[in-house]
């Protein structure tokens, strides 16, 4: 296994001292770009259901689909800690299944840790993985993988019910061996007590400040997928403007004959065309 820099026990180590710093990648450039600005960590999201392979939701994409992510993210950022999603299906048939899937993002997709949708109720399945010797980052509040259960992707928490039920799950996720846990879409002072009662680092989305660290979407940050555009979300450039004009400006050029330039062609010695006109005349 090639280094990485900061491995999920440094993440532990830098809760309450620095926030931390995740995004997500799905391809090898994307993953260059995510090491080059030296982020924590990077996540191989099952969003490359929506976001790679145009699926409406996180339903249909497969453990071989999201293998192929991890190894290109993994070719592209070699050095950088990359943790793999556990799609739809691949940890909730059995205790056996879920090690042999989260196994399979460490042997095959080359990740060095696993994250896993759901609290209280896979509590026992991250325990069984963590013995496996395969970190697992959690997921909480809105887990896009119980979306039927939820009626959407809603924000999750916000009665005293839920939000004690996503408090507990953080717990159970904590005393089952987690690394860190993911919180979504939950009100910000839930994140900020959850923050607080737990040891390990909480990576928030939708989540508010509070949290120990933030992840954002790759394609969100660029400003490339306009499909889903939750509250919570930031373009720091606005990729698709961005790219559509310079695919309009390499159109018009081409149309006008203006690409390819001089600067752009390879060129022959012209005795060798003159041979070649007499010879096919
Ligand atoms: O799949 C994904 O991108 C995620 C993040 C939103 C946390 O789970």
């Amino acid at each position: 296994m090639s280094l990485f820099k900061v491995s999920p026990t440094d993440l532990i180590g830098k809760k309450g001292k620095e926030k931390i710093v995740g995004i997500t990648a799905y391809d090898y450039t994307s993953a260059k770009l995510a090491q080059a600005s030296e982020v924590d960590f990077i996540l191989i999201g099952d969003s490359a259901s929506m976001i790679m392979l145009g699926h409406p939701d996180t339903f249909p994409i497969t453990m071989e689909e999201m293998l192929i992510f991890c190894q290109a993210v993994a070719r592209g950022a070699p050095e950088t800690l990359r943790i793999g999603d556990l799609p739809f299906l691949s940890y909730q048939v059995s205790t056996e299944k879920a090690i042999y899937n989260a196994g399979m993002m460490i042997k095959k997709g080359r990740c060095h840790a696993v994250k896993i949708e759901g609290g209280m109720e896979v509590a026992s399945t991250v325990s069984a993985i963590v013995k496996a010797g395969i970190p697992i980052m959690g997921h909480i509040g809105l887990t896009p993988q119980r979306s039927m259960e939820m009626g959407g992707l809603r924000v999750q928490g916000k009665d005293l019910e839920t939000a004690e039920k996503i408090l507990h799950s953080a717990k159970a996720l904590e005393e089952a061996g987690a690394f860190s846990i993911v919180l979504e879409g939950i009100p910000s002072d839930l994140a900020k007590l959850i923050t607080e009662k737990v040891s390990i680092p909480t990576i928030g989305i939708g989540a508010g400040p509070h949290t120990d660290g933030q992840i954002l979407v790759f394609h969100d940050v660029v400003g490339l997928f306009s499909d889903l555009r939750p509250k919570f979300v930031k373009n720091y450039v606005q990729g698709f403007e961005l790219f559509k004009k310079a695919i309009t400006s390499y159109k018009e050029e081409v149309k006008n004959g203006v690409f390819p330039g001089k600067e752009h062609q390879y060129t022959i010695n012209p005795e060798l065309i003159e041979e070649l006109k007499r010879r096919y005349d």
